[in-house]
């Protein structure tokens, strides 16, 4: 997939989420916002209800789109035969995209009413959205390739090296400041979790700096604009591919305790919504069928 077909492609994921929270939050927003004990009354009410036509259906779509996001995602990942059928990567933004359009249909079909014990699914379904989003960050820190395979190191090194190279081309002659500045920055010996962790918004903020400072500099000596923005951003991948090698034990030590937390939540969540889903089906809630 070309990098401008990849934006489009992420993008309209992100504005069918955006959209249609924006239309569920808007067309219910005078029933949501009503008391419980008056919500009978509201003539929104038989349809927004959880068992009303729309209510009940944001639960049925909303579950079908997580079940569809998760094993969807779980069998292309450990069937190779199905390597064909879209990199890893996208299945990974497809997994994503699905799994929070279902919860907020899911949230919507609760009518923001969390009794009964189906609640603990709402909650696990939540703590599997929170830790999803932390997961995600930990992932992106393990370089990969788009097949999804993680990079050795020496292959990490490797890659670093060519962007190096091609920076070092593209520096002009009196830029020593500038390569004094590439190289200057704060590293912690300390590889334990805990350092790694608190120093995350240090080095994001150090860098940060360090290439506002570059970009200042880089204006007096290249005119050019199309070439110190391919310069800057050859050194901003440099900066982030040096950081993820030096926490790179440390994130998928992390990673790996991030999966046994994760997939409890997944597990509690599927388990109580079938266990909801047979209470109601006996009640003789039927939807539209
Ligand atoms: C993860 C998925 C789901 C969650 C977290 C969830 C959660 C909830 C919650 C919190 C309520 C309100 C309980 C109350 O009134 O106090 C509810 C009601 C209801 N849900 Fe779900 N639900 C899910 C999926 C489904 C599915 C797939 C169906 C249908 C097949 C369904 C059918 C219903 C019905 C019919 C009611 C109304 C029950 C009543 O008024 O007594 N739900 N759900
Ligand atoms: C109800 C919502 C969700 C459920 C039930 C769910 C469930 C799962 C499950 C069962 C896995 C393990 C797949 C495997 O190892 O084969 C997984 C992986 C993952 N999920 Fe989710 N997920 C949800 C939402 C999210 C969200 C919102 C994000 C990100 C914002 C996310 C990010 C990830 C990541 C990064 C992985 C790891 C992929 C890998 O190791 O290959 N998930 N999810």
């Amino acid at each position: 997939m070309k990098a401008s077909i990849h934006k489009l492609y992420v993008g309209t994921l992100v504005s069918i989420v955006v959209l249609v929270t924006a239309y569920l939050s808007y067309h219910g927003f005078s029933y949501y916002n009503t008391s419980l004990e008056e919500r009978f009354y509201h003539p929104a009410h038989k349809m927004l209800k959880p068992s009303g036509v729309m209510g009940h259906g944001l639960g049925i779509v909303g579950t079908l789109l997580i079940l569809i996001g998760v094993f969807g995602y779980m069998i292309r990942k450990r069937n190779k035969s199905l390597g064909r059928v879209g990199v890893l990567k996208y299945w990974l933004e497809f997994h994503i995209f699905l799994c929070t359009l279902g919860p907020i249909m899911v949230l919507f079909h609760t009518a923001f009413k969390f009794g009964g014990i189906v609640s603990l699914s709402f909650w696990s379904m939540v703590a599997v959205v929170a830790s999803g989003i932390i997961g995600r960050f930990i992932y992106n820190q393990i370089p990969r390739t788009i097949q999804g395979r993680e990079l050795s190191l020496q292959e990490i090194r490797d890659n670093k090296n060519e962007i190096s190279e091609k920076i070092a081309e593209a520096l002009p002659d009196n830029a020593k400041e500038i390569e004094e500045l590439i190289r200057a920055r704060t590293k912690s010996d300390d590889n334990s979790i805990k350092t790694t962790i608190s120093n995350l918004w240090n080095s994001w903020n150090e860098d940060r700096i360090k290439i506002g400072k570059i970009k200042n500099l880089l204006k007096s000596k290249i005119n050019n604009s199309k070439v110190r923005i391919e310069l800057i951003k050859l050194l901003k991948k440099e900066i982030a591919i040096e950081r993820r090698i030096e926490r790179l034990k440390v994130m998928q030590q992390l990673f790996r305790y991030w999966h046994i937390a994760h997939l409890p939540f997944a597990i509690i969540m599927l388990v109580i919504m079938v266990v909801h889903v047979i209470v109601t089906l006996s009640f003789g809630y039927k939807w539209i069928f």
